[in-house]
This record gives structure tokens, C-alpha cells and sequence, in this order.
């Protein structure tokens, strides 16, 4: 696919997405950005399975079919992993997933890897297939929390992390292991304060790059990177502390969020 101006449709279920979305955006400026969050059912990590399914299938497919999309990135790792068959099957454009970094980590480590990520993405079958087949002689311990996804949300709406808190919830892999993958792409967003508590013995992998390398190459983009693309952002619900989130979104080169309740 060769397109001057693609459209590009990045989910998550809050601000995580945005991580990504930095990734993205800084190698295709030109490209035209739709962010949706579903923050109506955040967090995603504590949400059942078949909900949560049936919510991403309907936003995505509703908001392809209106904004004429050509690629979709399901910026979360709790949806990814439980998402892609049913989206890939209805969608006949490329459907880019978040998943955790495992196999990079497992290859980086001398020790162990630590898994960060929600509750839900520590459980799922598809994480421990991804630990059996790429991190066989590596030990991976694992790190389910929300109170993490909160604290990224908060930070992007301007409060500043409390790092004893911080120490508090990673204490149970901080020193057991060297390579820590962040697989929740809210975690990106405080990344500093992670490598800041685990210290610099850690080291801190993301998906990030690798999905920006991988849309580029899916779009094989010939636009003038001088020229930048729409970017905007719609969200379930109205978002808590609107008025510093669209602060925070106007640096990113978002306009303010635009509501898009989810179809009954
Ligand atoms: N950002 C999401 C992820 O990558 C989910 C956060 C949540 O809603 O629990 O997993």
C-alpha cells in the first residue's frame, strides 16, 4: 500500500496509546492521526473477556467504515492479545497489535526478565505462549497492576509520580531481574520513574519502535514528512480532568477530545 496521506486509527483504552502513537508519529508526521480511547470501560486490565472484545470490535469497525482508515493499530497490549483474530477477520485492512516484548527481553538478559503489565496481560494464555516459546531458558516474573496504568494517567494529566509508591509496587521483581519489559503501553509514559526506582542495572524494553517499523513498512509512505497530517481524538466518555488532558494533548498535536459513545 503506497499512499501519500494514509489515515491511521490507533486504540487504547486511555492514554497509554499515545506512547505509541510518539513512536509512530515520529517517523510519519505526514500521516493523518484518529486516537480513540475507550475510557468509558478503562481499565481495560480489569475488564471480562468477551466485554472487552465486543467493544473494540464495534468501535474499531464503526469508526474504519466512517473515516475511511487504512491501517489500524490496537494500541494496548490487554486488547491485543485477545482481539486480533476477530478484528483481522472483519477488517480487510492490516491490523497492527501491541503485544509484550518478550522474545527482545529473553535475548537481553543475563538473569531474568520481569513482565510489567496489567492484571489481565499477566494472565492470558497468549503471554505465557509467548514466555513458552521465547524465553525458555530465561525465568520470567511476572507484575500485574492498574495502580501502575493509573499513575501513567495521572502523570499525563500533570501530577507528578510518587516514587515510594512507585518502589512499593515494583518491589516484587526490582531485584530479581535485569531486563524488564514495560507491556502496557501506559507504562512508556513513566518509564523515567521506572528506570529511576529499578535503577540503571535494569534494563527497560517496549514495543514501541518495533510497531512504528512495522507500519512503516505496511504503508510504505512516499508523503513529504515536511507536511503534517490531522490529528485527532475521540473518547467514550468525558474524560476526567478534561481541561489538563487537552493541555498535555495540544503538545502531542492533538485537538481537544471530541466525544464517540459507543454504539448500542
Ligand atoms: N494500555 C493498556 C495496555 O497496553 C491497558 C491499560 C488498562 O486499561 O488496563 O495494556
Amino acid at each position: 500500500m503506497s499512499k501519500q496521506q494514509a489515515k491511521i486509527l490507533i486504540f487504547d483504552s486511555g492514554v497509554g496509546g499515545l506512547s505509541v502513537y510518539q513512536e509512530i508519529q515520529s517517523k510519519l508526521p505526514q500521516l493523518e492521526y484518529l486516537y480513540i480511547f475507550d475510557n468509558e470501560a478503562y481499565p481495560y486490565g480489569e475488564l471480562d473477556h468477551d466485554t472487552l472484545i465486543d467493544r473494540v470490535d464495534r468501535l474499531v469497525t464503526s469508526l474504519v467504515a466512517k473515516h475511511h482508515i487504512d491501517l489500524v493499530v490496537i494500541a494496548c497490549n490487554t486488547a491485543s492479545t485477545i482481539v486480533l483474530p476477530t478484528l483481522r477477520a472483519k477488517l480487510t485492512i492490516p491490523v497492527v497489535g501491541v503485544v509484550p516484548a518478550i522474545k527482545p527481553a529473553s535475548n537481553l538478559a543475563n538473569k531474568a526478565v520481569g513482565l510489567i503489565a496489567t492484571p489481565a496481560t499477566v494472565t492470558r494464555p497468549y503471554t505465557h505462549d509467548l514466555i513458552r516459546d521465547f524465553s525458555q531458558s530465561k525465568p520470567v516474573e511476572l507484575l500485574g497492576s492498574t495502580r501502575l496504568v493509573d499513575i501513567a494517567e495521572e502523570k499525563l494529566r500533570g501530577k507528578a509520580v510518587d516514587l515510594a509508591e512507585l518502589k512499593q509496587i515494583l518491589a516484587t521483581i526490582e531485584n530479581k531481574v535485569d531486563v524488564a519489559v514495560l507491556g502496557c503501553t501506559h507504562f512508556p509514559l513513566i518509564k523515567q520513574e521506572i528506570q529511576e526506582v529499578l535503577t540503571e542495572r535494569v534494563l527497560l524494553v517496549d514495543s514501541g519502535e518495533a510497531i512504528a517499523r512495522r507500519v512503516e513498512d505496511l504503508l510504505e509512505t512516499t508523503g513529504e514528512q515536511e507536511k503534517r497530517g490531522k490529528r485527532e481524538i475521540f473518547s467514550t466518555a468525558p474524560p476526567w480532568e478534561e481541561g489538563a488532558l487537552n493541555k498535555a494533548l495540544h503538545q502531542l498535536g492533538f485537538s481537544p477530545v471530541q466525544h464517540y459513545p459507543i454504539a448500542i
